[in-house]
């Protein structure tokens, strides 16, 4: 008898094809985010579920279905996952990390470059018919090149934003819980500073932390406050990192110049005021967001639901401990 699984959204077909092949499947295919209440009722019965960042998967929902075996999440990020209460439980949750890295490095890039030559204003400029005419100060915004990029969390994908700045010739900090060993930082060129520090000096601060209690607001008054006025935000890790109705007294009141952000504290609401401030560029979530790139993550996923549900140790297990 193959295992019941849940698949709480349509994810890419190669992916799928591999739950299909191994497992008896229920898919949610109308591609529409699941209440609470119906995530719950559909997990019932279930040995495995396959589930977006979007799926709240907490204490209660585990507690429901004391069949469940595996949470194959199809994100790096797992802060929608209660991985205590599942390891409590003897759940296995995984993840796709490595494969999303330089996808979302290169999207950090867009957010930077967009947010520095005021990229999202012009194309609205444009469209709107207001070109009628080229001017000398029309729309300038910053240099990037010879800049100072700070880096806060250079773990995989900090890595590959900072191996993307030598390109723009740029002098690179970065500050993280841990130090990165030294023939890192010699490659890459970054020097490791304390987070005052960083958030002083850089021109562009980009943040690569996971979400954990200590990084909850990581970014709020105190380090707007610290940052050039010339000074752009990049984040394009989690939301709640930032303190985001400080951020937006930041941009409107110019304590920095400018911020690209692809996540949000309350996803997917965000702010009042933030939609109606030029000075920042939007963009829904979408770092990890090529073809490539999403088709890697959901064959990842679907192999570790698999894995786990014959038995064998996936190759993305979050909670090991539970395997012992
Ligand atoms: C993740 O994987 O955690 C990203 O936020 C979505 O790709």
């Amino acid at each position: 008898m193959k295992p019941r699984v849940f698949v709480s959204r349509m994810i890419p077909q190669e992916g799928l094809d591999i739950v299909l092949a191994a497992c008896d499947a229920e898919v949610n295919a109308d591609d529409k985010h699941l209440s609470q209440a119906e995530l719950t009722e559909k997990v019932k019965g279930k040995e495995g579920l396959l589930c977006l960042l979007t799926d709240d998967i907490n204490d209660a929902i585990l507690n429901a279905s004391p069949q469940l075996r595996v949470v194959a999440n199809v994100a790096v990020g797992y802060n929608n996952i209660d991985v205590p209460a599942a390891t409590r439980r003897k759940i296995i949750i995984t993840n796709t990390p490595g494969v999303l890295d330089d996808t979302t490095a290169d999207f950090t890039w867009c957010l930077l470059l967009g947010s520095a030559r005021r990229l999202g204003e012009a194309e609205r400029y444009a469209r709107a018919g207001k070109y009628t005419g080229w001017g000398i100060m029309l729309l300038c915004g910053e240099d990037v090149f010879g800049k100072t990029l700070g880096i806060c969390g250079l773990g995989r994908i900090g890595r590959g934003v900072a191996k993307r700045a030598s390109g723009f010739e740029m002098r690179i900090l970065y500050t993280d819980a841990v130090r990165a060993p030294a023939e890192v930082e010699r490659e890459l060129g970054a020097q490791f500073v304390d987070k005052e520090t960083l958030f002083r000096e850089a021109d562009f601060v980009t943040l690569h932390v996971p979400l954990l209690p200590e990084t909850h607001h990581y970014v709020s008054v105190k380090e707007l406050k610290l940052m050039k006025k010339t000074a752009h935000l990049i984040n394009a890790s989690r939301g709640p990192v930032v303190d985001e109705t400080a951020l937006v007294q930041a941009l409107r009141e110019r304590w920095i110049a400018g911020a690209g952000l692809d996540v949000y504290e309350h996803e997917p609401h965000m702010t009042a005021g933030l939609t109606a401030l030029d000075n920042v560029t939007l963009a829904p979530h979408i770092a990890s967001a090529s073809v490539e790139t999403r088709m890697k993550m959901a064959v990842m996923a679907a192999t570790n639901l698999v894995e786990a549900l014959q038995g064998r140790r996936p190759p993305n297990i979050v909670n090991p401990e539970v395997l012992a």
